[in-house]
């Protein structure tokens, strides 16, 4: 069974709640338990975290696993320790966002500082884009 790590950043612990009108109804539990159905044969790590340093440790699990699916919230503008611990874990990496981050008002979201050190980005696919990432993984 492959192993996936899903990792979740600062704020999307509250999903479902967080302005639905930009990043959709779904709950994360709600997100996690729709990849469990569609992909009954992968062995998934799901984890979220408000915490940068946590978040960092947990990228370096993923070391060994079949690849790693990021969503680092709005550390993803600025954090450059995730940047290097992203670029460090040699797997297939793919950064995603619910919402389309080039078309929000705010300049700050149109750059993401861990793109260069992923593989793929999705935005803007809403829920859809975890499965596309995960399909990535898989190398479907
Ligand atoms: C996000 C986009 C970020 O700009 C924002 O800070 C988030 C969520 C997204 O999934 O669209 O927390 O990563």
């Amino acid at each position: 069974m492959p192993r996936v790590f899903v990792l979740n950043g600062v704020n999307l612990g509250s999903l479902g709640d967080r302005r639905p009108e930009v990043y959709g109804t779904q709950t994360l539990e709600e997100i996690e338990d729709l990849l469990r159905a569609e992909f009954p044969g992968v062995d998934f790590e799901f984890r979220q975290t408000d915490h940068e340093g946590e978040f960092v440790a947990w990228i370096r699990d993923a070391a060994g696993s079949a690849g790693l699916v990021v969503n680092p919230g709005a550390w993803t503008h600025y954090s450059y320790a995730i940047h290097d611990a992203l670029e460090a874990v040699s797997v297939t990496k793919v950064e995603v966002h619910l919402s389309n981050v080039h078309a929000r008002d705010e300049a700050w979201r149109r750059e993401s500082v861990v793109s260069p050190v992923v593989d793929v980005v999705v935005a803007g696919m809403g829920v859809s884009g975890y499965l596309a990432a995960v399909r990535h993984v898989l190398g479907r």
